[in-house]
């Protein structure tokens, strides 16, 4: 391990000097590579791999089968982020000793540095007993896409100033059960911007605002490798997705049009040895 990889324990010191933490999803061998060498503090393994390279309608069908092959890829590829893992739905809602269980796979197979698990209420007791087994752990609160059906949909939470009081008092109580990092999606700016003055560890924000002490975006959605995904807090950052289907493009076409391979992709063989090649007899062939 090179020295100068980071820690969880070092985010909460980026927070205290107010540099904002940058974290990204990858899902693979490259797009872990990418990300770190692109020099980013956290890499999650998020359970949108679901739907964002398995191709399944949402997050809930993903398993942890799936998602450990996944990590286990990425923890290959990175060498100085803090990758965290994301525990699918109901790998840790049942009880807090399948959670246990379930997140100490991602970090003795995974070799992950952290697990991330969504919600509040009901499952503070669950990150509680996670964080006294020794397993960091991570929140995620406002929308929380693997309960997306009981909160009517992919909306913005804490719109209401009650429904922002139960946002804060959910990220407190997860601060309180020792969680290292919260998660805020889609919440108001000002609520974000003031959990994240209230709480001492390091909130990061997609879809919250700038208040937020760090942001995070999935990898495909920022490189514009997206087929119609669009929401209101995401930036495309690089036309990957444009550049790649022309390379594809151009890629089929110069295949039937015969112009690849060039003779500079071809493996010659000398003149010599194909006169020799001519001369050997070769077996009876029908
Ligand atoms: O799974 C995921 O990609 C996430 C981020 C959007 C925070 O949970």
């Amino acid at each position: 391990m090179g020295t100068d990889r980071l820690q969880l324990c070092d985010l909460p010191k980026l927070k205290e000097k107010k540099q904002p933490i940058v974290m990204v999803t990858a899902y693979d061998y490259p797009t872990g590579r990418l990300a770190d060498e692109a020099g980013v503090d956290c890499v999650l393994v998020g359970d949108s791999l679901s739907n964002v390279v398995l191709g399944y309608p949402d997050t809930v069908p993903v398993t942890m089968d799936e998602m450990l092959h996944h990590v286990k890829a990425v923890t290959r590829a990175v060498r100085r982020a803090v990758v965290i893992a994301d525990m699918p739905f109901l790998s840790f809602q049942v009880s807090p000793e399948r959670a246990i269980d379930n997140a100490g796979r991602f970090l003795k197979e995974g070799l992950a540095q952290a697990v991330k698990v969504e919600g509040g209420g009901t499952l503070v007791p669950t990150v509680a007993a996670m964080v006294r087994a020794g397993i960091p752990t991570v929140g995620h609160l406002g929308l929380t896409p693997q309960t997306a059906a009981l909160l009517g949909g992919y909306h913005v939470q804490g719109k209401t100033g009650r429904a922002a009081h139960a946002i804060l008092e959910d990220a407190w109580r997860l601060q309180e059960a020792g969680i290292s990092l919260l998660v805020l999606e889609c919440v108001p700016d000002r609520l974000a911007g003031r959990i994240a003055s209230e709480l001492s560890v390091p909130v990061i924000g997609i879809g919250a605002g700038t208040g937020c002490d760090g942001q995070v975006l999935v990898f495909h959605d920022l490189l514009g490798i997206t087929f119609g995904f669009a929401p209101r807090f995401l930036k495309t950052f690089a036309e990957a997705g444009r550049v790649m289907r022309e390379g594809l493009a151009a890629y089929a076409r110069e295949v039937r049009e015969r112009t690849f391979p060039a003779p500079e992709h071809a493996f010659p063989i000398s003149d010599e040895e194909w006169a020799r090649f001519e001369r050997e007899p070769g077996r009876d062939r029908p």
